[in-house]
């Protein structure tokens, strides 16, 4: 271990994921039983800058598992990107003796902690996101819980739609990705998946629909990403009762699929994570993000795994890829194919389900 490190803090940003309290359980605990201190930073990075410090003990982490949402609260901090900002936010971990941050989030978390980390203060990233939108991971803490929780509704929305003949259009979170919707749609047998990183054929849905209730079935479920745009599922709900006489009704699922009981893959996971993220910064190591790799957990680059992120979502900034070699360039395209051929062939598998 670092002679260094006698204490750490441990925060959670922007969207709450179900698993972020197994995480901080992990990272807590995991700590303490290296002989280190750990404190939670209340409300993400608003609470590094204003200096809101809890201190962690395993009886403060006992329990908290069982719930969603993050006992430490969360926020997305515009202040944080400023240099005054930051200014504060380092002075806070000066003043309190905070060697180190464990961060968990999504890609604005990460982008905080690796300025932190050039600001001088050690990093370590846990992916915790719904979204599962992270390229460098295979997996992001709350997923699992996110689709179980669409899939629930979905079959609760199955129920009475086959009383009544009629198909649920859902619309579910997801950012700019489709992972939730095209994952608890295969496994409710949707009709119909629309999301956003591959074209929807609506004539074809809606040719299946016709197809089936000629044959006798009566109710459907469609599920459609939020990346989609606002009017989308509406639309579709009503393209879909006009064209094909189903009765139909649309439902957006919103905030609620943030809620919930973690799932055992939850907060496993969050425990593995949560232990090697203190591991990596105790080794010393920093500006790194703990990942899910063909079921290994690994660290990688927080600066990588961003860059690689905004190229596979088209979002690359001029002078991303000049501090990276040619090869790495290569690899990033290659972990970008790779991730959107993985896509299309739940997709396939998708529609010969439907
Ligand atoms: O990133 C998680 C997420 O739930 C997205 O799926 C969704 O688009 C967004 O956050 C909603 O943000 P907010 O909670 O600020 O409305």
């Amino acid at each position: 271990m670092a002679q260094k490190f006698r204490k750490i803090g441990v925060l959670t940003s922007g969207g709450d994921a179900p698993g972020m309290n197994a995480a901080l359980r992990s990272v807590t605990l995991a700590a303490l039983s290296r002989g280190v201190e750990v404190v939670g930073v209340m409300k993400g990075y608003t609470g590094l800058i204003s200096g809101e410090l809890v201190d962690l003990t395993p009886d403060k982490v006992a329990n908290i598992t069982v719930n969603s949402g993050t006992v430490l609260y969360s926020d997305r901090c515009l202040e944080f990107a400023t240099e005054e900002g930051m200014a504060k936010a380092v002075e806070t971990c000066r003043k309190n003796n905070i060697d180190g941050i464990v961060a968990i989030g999504g890609d604005g978390t990460f982008r905080g902690a690796t300025d932190l980390t050039r600001h001088g203060v050690p990093c370590i990233g846990i992916p915790a996101t719904i979204d599962n939108d992270i390229t460098s991971t295979d997996y992001t803490l709350g997923f699992d819980t996110a689709m179980n929780t669409v899939m629930d509704m979905a079959d609760n929305l199955k129920d009475t739609h086959e009383s009544h003949a009629r198909c649920a259009v859902i619309e579910v979170m997801g950012r700019d990705a489709g992972y939730i919707a095209l994952e608890a749609g295969i496994a409710v047998g949707a009709v119909a998946i629309a999301i956003p990183e591959l074209p929807f054929d609506a004539d074809a849905a809606i040719a299946r629909i016709k197809a089936k209730r000629a044959a006798g079935a009566r109710g459907f479920i469609v599920l459609v990403s939020e990346g989609l745009g606002g009017a989308f599922g509406e639309e579709l709900t009503k393209r879909i009762e006009a064209e094909t006489g189903v009765e139909s009704r649309f439902a957006r699922l919103a905030h609620i699929v943030r809620g919930g009981k973690p799932t055992l893959r939850d907060r496993f996971t969050a425990a593995r994570m949560g232990d090697a993220a203190v591991d990596a910064l105790l080794d010393g190591k920093s500006n790194l993000v703990i990942c899910e790799k063909d079921g290994k957990i690994i660290s990688r680059d927080i600066e990588y795994a961003l860059v690689l992120d905004r190229m596979y979502k088209k979002k690359l900034k001029d002078g991303d890829l000049d501090k990276f070699s040619a090869e790495d360039v290569e690899n990033m395209k290659k972990e970008c194919e790779i991730t959107l051929d993985a896509i299309k062939d739940l997709y396939a598998i998708a529609n010969e389900l439907a």
